[in-house]
């Protein structure tokens, strides 16, 4: 394989790290490509659990290539962490042994194992934590590994562990949100996410005017644009995240309250109109599903309507309560995809002996309609 080849590969498999692939896809990939561009017959990498620098204590993920299901059951387990493996673990760094059998470290192959002599690990680290381990064997075409190999290996044991961490960031993400912290999540991101990027683009934008060749620049100023873009979404995420319930007040208060908070996401503030005896037509569980309703629709607006205003109507009137939300956007697509958000407020509306309805609105744009009886 030539060196263009082999730089290719190596990109595509990061470049993959950043796709929207799940964990073990990601991993089968760096495996893949690390046997690819070192030539050898076999590789594998283990990722040792979190928090865990032991590998006897277990590998979470054990992925290989070369070998196929048959023979890794014939094996019948997991390597154990001793051995020349055992000391990726205890002396992480890049070790390459011409015969892996005669090397001081070897603590022998466990039956059924296929022969293996020549030998390239290195650890998969981020920082200073040891993640796992990637490792090959059985050099093609040459006795042993050579020292350019060791260095793709090392940048894609680089990139899997970047891969690693991130997942395990989003996993606790999901569990802190579960435990009731998005206020926490939403807030972090506000402060520190967002400030950054906002920086970033202004650094950027200071650029543009200065820069010499019109090709240079529209490519700047579209990182810019991208910027700008990333900072909406993220601001609507923080929306979505912060479902604040200051239960004390009424719930005309509350509903105007989160059409402030929607206000500076949307870029407009929208018309609010409500009209009956909302307080006493509503118990605690109606007043929640519809802010959440009403939450959700205000943010799809945000998402998705590409418009420039928006009303919502709240009425209380012969045991019915209803709530509109209608914009003058780009309305929905014929091929819209429901997700989770409307599934959502249509769940809460029926939870409640009620109906929720999405049409398309006179004049252009979008109208979500949800009604439910009003709580005795
Ligand atoms: N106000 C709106 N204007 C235009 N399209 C909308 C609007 N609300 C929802 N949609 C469409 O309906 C789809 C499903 O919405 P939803 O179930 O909330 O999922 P999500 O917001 O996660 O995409 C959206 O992806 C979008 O295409
Ligand atoms: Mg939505």
């Amino acid at each position: 394989m030539t060196e263009v080849t082999r730089t290719s590969r190596l990109l595509d498999a990061v470049v993959a790290l950043s796709a929207d692939l799940s964990l073990p896809n990601v991993l089968k990939r760096v495996v893949e490509a690390a046997a690819a561009v070192s030539g050898a017959q076999y590789a594998a990498l283990g990722v040792l659990g979190a928090g865990t620098s032991d590998m006897k204590r277990g590998l979470v993920e054990f992925i290989t290539t070369g070998i196929d299901s048959k023979g890794i059951r014939a094996i019948g387990h997991v390597p154990q962490g001793i051995g020349v493996l055992g000391l990726l673990v205890t002396d992480p760094g890049p070790l390459r042994i011409a015969d892996i059998g005669a090397h001081p470290a070897s603590a022998g192959f466990p039956p059924h194992h296929p022969p293996m002599r020549s030998f390239l690990g290195v650890p998969i680290m981020v920082r200073d934590q040891v993640f796992g381990n990637l490792y090959l064997t059985e050099k093609q075409g040459a006795a042993e590994f050579s020292q350019s190999d060791e260095e793709l290996v090392v940048a894609l044991a680089g990139a899997a562990g970047v891969a690693i961490e991130n997942a395990r960031l989003h996993q606790r993400l999901e569990q802190l949100a579960v435990l009731g912290e998005r206020e926490r999540i939403a807030r972090d991101l506000h402060d520190t996410v967002i400030q950054r990027l906002f920086a970033t683009g202004m650094g950027l934008q200071s650029l543009v005017g200065r820069m010499e060749g019109s090709d240079l620049r529209e490519r700047l100023q579209q990182a810019v644009d991208e910027l700008d873009e990333t900072i909406r979404e993220i601001r609507i995420t923080i929306f979505d995240l912060e479902a604040r319930d200051a239960v004390k007040d009424g719930l005309r208060a509350r509903v105007l309250a989160l059409v402030g908070e929607a206000t500076a996401t949307l870029g407009f503030a929208p018309k609010v109109h409500m009209e009956g005896p909302l307080d006493a037509a509503t118990d605690a569980s109606t007043q929640e599903e519809l802010l959440k309703t009403l939450r959700e629709a205000l943010s799809n607006v945000a998402r998705h309507a590409n418009a420039s205003g928006v009303e919502v109507l709240l009425h209380a009137a012969s045991g019915t309560i209803t709530l509109r939300v209608a914009d003058n956007g780009v309305g929905l697509a014929k091929d819209a995809q429901r997700g989770h958000g409307l599934d959502n407020m249509q769940a809460r509306a029926e939870s409640l002996g009620g109906v929720c309805d999405l049409s398309a609105r006179r004049g252009g744009g979008t109208v979500v309609t949800w009604r439910v009886p009003a709580s005795p």
